[in-house]
């Protein structure tokens, strides 16, 4: 089957970066979500997006203006889904938002339409489960912020076929990604070690190993790290790394117990760049 038109379920953070390089990527993207005001950000963005990569020389502005005529904004899930050859739903990381979101999509879909989650920790298998074709579900990881971060991370659930695997890594390929396939356990491979380091982080600073830019930099300069825990930690955002935590304590045990600190920043309202203040002050 030909892949022609995308459908995008979430306009959020992620939803946005996705509907963009999918566009980029020559396919015909519908980005859909139940609130209007989040919608119609999410097309103030993108079209940020596409002047940023014109004013960088990354993208011709004839290719940014025909990727944006591909481009449509919906409130519709039927309708939209109807008219979707894949799927990738970017709704927030609730069990009961992605299985109602799964439900209705197995519902609307096509039998031979791939259902992509972009689940951080949740079980692809699971999310399979709320449909009639499991074998047609997958996790397709992207990272944040989408149009910059090079992997998408696929992973695997117990009855996702091989032949989906493959359709999905080439469609990650247009969207000029570099993939991994992995077969799903709690966290897979970079949230696991992602919520480790960070959670271990929060730790040292609560033992008062060192401040937050002396921890930043010694992993960063001793380790390579592109970006220290706390500097990443606050643009994941702490309340995000807090629940991915806490299903991965639930999950793989005691190693992922919640640091207390972050616990108590989370309760004091310091999520990180969203709230302007997390381990970082980023109030001008
Ligand atoms: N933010 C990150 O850094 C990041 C990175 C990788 C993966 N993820 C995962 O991506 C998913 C989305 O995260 P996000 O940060 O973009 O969330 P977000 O809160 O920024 O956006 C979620 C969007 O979904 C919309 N929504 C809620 N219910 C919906 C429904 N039933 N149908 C359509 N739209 C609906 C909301 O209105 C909102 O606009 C989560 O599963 C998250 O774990 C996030």
């Amino acid at each position: 089957m030909a892949i022609n038109t995308i459908l995008v379920v979430g306009s959020g953070t992620m939803g946005r970066g996705i509907a963009y390089i999918s566009a980029l990527g020559g396919y015909n993207v519908i980005l859909n979500d139940i609130n209007k005001e989040a919608l119609d950000k999410a097309q103030n963005e993108i079209y940020s997006f596409f002047q940023a990569g014109i004013e960088r020389g990354k993208i011709s502005s004839e290719k940014a203006n025909a990727s944006k005529e591909r481009m449509e904004y919906s409130l519709n899930l039927e309708e939209s889904a109807k008219k979707a050859d894949f799927v990738i739903e970017a709704v927030p990381e609730v069990i009961e938002i992605k299985k109602a979101a799964f439900e209705k999509l197995d519902q609307y879909t096509r039998d031979e339409v791939i259902l992509a989650t972009n689940t951080s920790t949740m079980s692809p298998t699971e999310i399979g489960s709320f449909t009639g074709k499991p074998n047609k579900v997958i996790a397709m990881h992207f990272f944040n912020p989408v149009p910059k971060m090079k992997l998408v991370e696929m992973i695997k659930g117990l009855e996702t076929s091989e032949e989906t695997a493959s359709i999905v890594k080439g469609i990650a390929t247009a969207m000029g990604k570099e993939t991994v396939i992995v077969n799903e356990h709690p966290g897979f491979v970079t949230s696991r070690i992602s919520a480790l380091v960070g959670n271990e982080a929060f730790n040292m600073l609560m033992e008062g190993v060192g401040t937050p830019e002396e921890i930043d930099k010694a992993i960063e300069l001793g380790l390579n790290y592109p970006m220290g825990p706390f500097k990443l930690g606050d643009i994941v955002g702490l309340d995000v790394r807090l629940k991915n935590l806490e299903y991965l304590h639930k999950t793989l045990g005691g190693a992922y117990r919640p640091s207390p600190l972050l616990i108590k920043y989370v309760k004091a309202g310091r999520l990180g760049v969203k709230t302007k203040k997390g381990v970082y002050n980023y109030e001008e």
